[in-house]
């Protein structure tokens, strides 16, 4: 697992013990756990003010203005394991857990990240902060943008023994403002298997197996496997389900996602030049060994769930042209807002230039 091992130690600090012993008086035990649970959750709520309201489930009506995913912002394009340019994936996102850096996330659209189950499962939303528009982890800028979570929704059929739908939805406090700098990734197209192609990994992850994690944001391009070569490996047929996409190079290694990338994306460049999000970092024996490429969730079986579990946010088209009349419509409507502390609204600048 990319940084299970931290995760665990984290993970298991926070986790409620499960009452085992036989011999003392379970009810006493268990009011002392509960009244533990309970200073424990006034301490949080002391510590991050009340809990926000999570309106996902009756959503007040939005208006969402055109805007396009997966382009990224870049004007000298050389990939290999590199820093990647400030700000070049405009849907780039950090997980932090009590502040600091541990998995990677992607923006799908103005309200939700996609990552990775392992990155989120047994964690207490409250403790999670997603970053966006971070570039240097030393150096922050003046741009980032901090959201806090309201609900954390780990796809129903993950598993903890093959990490089999290792993906997971963030939803933010608040929706972010899109723009030039930060907006969605494109979803996959649905048929495609993207065997062949070669994607792009980007992560602030370990720049080689065992060392420590990146300042920087950095980018590898790595070819994807059939599922035919990917159970050809060292990993046999069992391992890889056909929830997983793999990528890497076989014969010689070398390139690869690392511990610390975890949840972040895995792009394909679509024939309108859009990024799609063909994976989510997952797993890997070592990094960058021959004959044992990166295991990636494959996110397209996972379109209809996003969609599905998306419906109160604003999502992004492909590459599509906005017809004037449809923009203009968009724009002159007030925006209906049920709840007070979204009065000031979702605002998307700079909408008709992405579209
Ligand atoms: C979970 O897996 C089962 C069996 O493969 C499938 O029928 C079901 O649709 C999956 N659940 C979701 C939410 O995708």
């Amino acid at each position: 697992m990319r940084y299970i091992c931290l995760l665990s130690v984290v993970g298991l600090a926070l986790a409620t013990p499960s009452l085992r012993s036989a011999s003392e008086p379970a009810k006493i035990l268990e009011s002392l756990n509960t009244l533990r649970q309970n200073s424990f959750l006034d301490w949080i709520v002391s510590v991050l003010g009340p809990d926000y309201p999570d309106t996902s489930a009756s959503p007040a009506k939005r208006e969402c203005p055109a805007c396009g995913c997966g382009n990224i912002n870049t004007r000298h394009r050389i990939v290999g394991g590199q820093e990647t340019e400030v700000h070049e994936y405009p849907w780039m996102a950090m997980l932090m857990w009590f502040g600091s850096f541990y998995c990677g996330a992607t923006l799908v659209n103005d309200q939700y990240a996609l990552t990775a189950a392992h990155c989120v499962n047994g964690f207490y939303h409250r403790l999670i902060t997603v970053r966006l528009l971070e570039h240097n982890r030393q150096d922050s800028n003046v741009k980032i943008v901090d959201r806090r979570v309201t609900r954390v929704l780990v796809h129903p059929n993950y598993s903890t023994v093959n990490f089999d739908s290792d993906i997971a939805l963030i939803r933010f406090n608040e929706p972010v403002r899109l723009g030039i700098d930060m907006h969605p990734v494109c979803l996959p197209t649905p048929t495609e298997t993207f065997a062949g192609q070669t994607a792009v990994v980007t992560g602030w992850g370990a720049l080689s197996e065992g060392g420590p994690i990146s300042d920087t944001l950095q980018e590898v391009e790595v070819p994807v496997l059939s599922q035919q070569e990917c159970r050809e490996t060292s990993y046999g047929s069992e391992k890889i389900t056909d929830n997983m996409i793999c990528a890497g190079y076989v014969e010689q290694g070398g390139k690869d996602s690392c511990q610390g990338d975890s949840g972040g994306p895995m792009h394909v460049i679509d024939e309108k030049q859009s990024y799609q999000l063909a994976g989510i970092v997952s797993w890997g024996e070592g990094c960058a060994k021959p004959g044992s490429p990166g295991v990636y969730t494959r996110v397209s079986n996972f379109n209809e769930w996003i969609a599905a579990n998306t419906r109160d946010s604003c999502a992004c088209s492909q590459a599509e042209e906005v017809a004037p009349a449809e923009a203009a419509s968009t724009t002159t409507e007030q925006p209906e807002m049920a709840t007070a502390q979204t009065s000031e609204g979702p605002e998307v600048v700079e909408a008709e230039l992405l579209a």
